[in-house]
């Protein structure tokens, strides 16, 4: 198949409205990309609240109209395409919603269908569209989410959706990650995501999701609103979109929000390469400078975590970063789910310390300067989030888990001895 050039237009949401801010151009071979280009437009960039879609030529991303004017960005050669703009199409489930509604193959669309198609409901600030003229679509709003349940399923099963039910073509088209979800917005208009069961699961992942992110609040971490809803027998896991704020007349705000794979500069296949000590680096480098040392601790405290109730799914597009005027500041705590597991040597997805992946504290304890902590800053951290999670059982029972559940996720949780050797807890006075 030949070559084909696309342009299109880029716009990002400053101050509650759509300004056109620039041209990306795309090479593609049918799904293929093969590069791209981008530039700004120049009165975007005259703007004081213009929002870096691309870094400079020297890594920075703090806008600067000098590096910004009359210059063609070129996407890397392994990524291909500008880390923020792929942020703003959905990397999976809102791509089967998009094929779903045109009726094509699984991956079967070019890069510029994905992003032209994700529709109002997308992550993040940017918009995508057409050309620099293109009017933004309009949204229907609230959806009904027992419809949105059963397309879902359908869209899963790789079935049609029926008239009745196509609010999930704009609800569901726009956020990435495997598992089914759409957005939805609550009385007052603000937008939540759903989360929804998927078919063939032994477990309750709904419930366990919002139980486990409760008790990482619990843990002092920076957590959403979450709650659950029960049609019919489903589980719904709602969680409320972060990158999005309301102001007191409910006018929304949207909140450019990159993912660290973006922020580290790298492709999805970089990502099992990458440590938490390598997102650590980018907070020093890319962070607002009066958050750096709290984002990094907060990093600290969710690799923890995340050692403690195995969730192993901690790739780069399940850590995100949303934009200060003073720079990047890391989002609150999304899509943590342990998983049971019978081994005793576990790994996580990001590489934790001097032992790469394996995920144990002593692992842990060998990597706390590069978040800028001190040893003991480091133990206060593991003292606080153990002690919550040593009671998990507690808390899980207090948010209503069904035994059964309990039962069949317990083996994720981890006892401090099973990942912490005698020696290293002797460092702990
Ligand atoms: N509360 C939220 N607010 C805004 N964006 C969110 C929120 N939760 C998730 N996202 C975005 O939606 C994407 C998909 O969500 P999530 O990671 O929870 O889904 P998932 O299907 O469980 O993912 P995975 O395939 O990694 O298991 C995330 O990568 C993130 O970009
Ligand atoms: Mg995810």
């Amino acid at each position: 198949m030949a070559s084909r050039k696309r342009e299109l237009g880029v716009f990002a949401h400053l101050n509650g409205e759509w300004a056109p801010a620039g041209l990306v151009t795309m090479l593609e071979d049918g799904s293929k990309i093969q590069g791209s280009q981008f530039a700004y437009g120049r009165r975007y960039i005259g703007r004081p609240d213009a929002l870096p879609i691309v870094p400079t030529e020297i890594g920075e991303w703090k806008p600067n109209p000098d590096m910004m004017r009359d210059k063609e960005f070129i996407a890397d050669e392994v990524t291909k395409l500008f880390g923020s703009i792929r942020d703003a199409a959905p990397d999976a489930w809102g791509r089967r919603v998009i094929e779903s509604r045109l009726n094509q193959p699984a991956n079967s669309l070019p890069e510029s269908t994905y992003l032209m198609e994700a529709g109002h409901n997308r992550a993040g600030a940017l918009d995508i569209r057409p050309d620099i003229q293109s009017p933004p679509l309009k949204t229907a709003g609230v959806h009904r989410l027992e419809y949105l349940l059963e397309a879902a399923a359908r869209i899963e099963e790789g079935l049609p959706v029926p008239t009745g039910l196509q609010d999930i073509f704009e609800a569901g088209s726009g956020m990435g990650g495997m598992r089914p979800k759409a957005s939805v917005t609550d009385a007052a208009g603000h937008l939540w995501l759903a989360k929804f069961p998927s078919l063939n699961e032994r477990l309750n992942i709904p419930i366990l999701e919002t139980a486990t992110l409760r008790l990482a609040k619990e843990a002092g971490l920076a957590v959403p609103d979450v709650r659950t809803e029960c049609i019919q027998d489903k589980t719904i896991m709602m969680i409320r979109r972060f990158d999005r704020e309301y102001s007191a007349n409910d006018k929304e705000h949207r909140r450019h929000m990159i993912s660290a794979l973006t922020l580290l500069g790298c492709h999805e296949s970089e990502s099992p390469d990458k440590t938490y000590g390598d997102i650590a680096d980018a907070i020093r480098r890319h962070g607002a400078p009066k958050q750096v040392r709290a984002d990094q601790a907060e990093m600290y405290g969710r690799m923890i975590f995340n050692i403690l109730v195995t969730n192993d799914d901690d790739h780069l597009r399940n850590h995100a970063f949303l934009w200060r005027p003073e720079g990047w500041s890391l989002s609150p705590l999304y899509d943590v789910v342990p998983r049971p597991s019978i081994g005793t040597e576990r790994r996580l997805h990001l590489g934790v310390g001097n032992s790469g992946r394996s995920a144990t504290i002593d692992n842990a304890l060998t990597s706390y300067a590069r978040f800028g902590l001190d040893l003991e800053r480091a133990w206060e951290i593991i003292d606080r989030v153990y002690g919550v999670v040593r009671q998990w059982r507690t808390y899980f029972e207090a948010y209503n888990v069904p035994l059964s559940e309990i039962e069949k996720i317990a083996s994720a949780f981890r006892h401090i001895d099973d990942v912490c050797t005698r020696e290293a807890r002797r460092q702990n006075r």
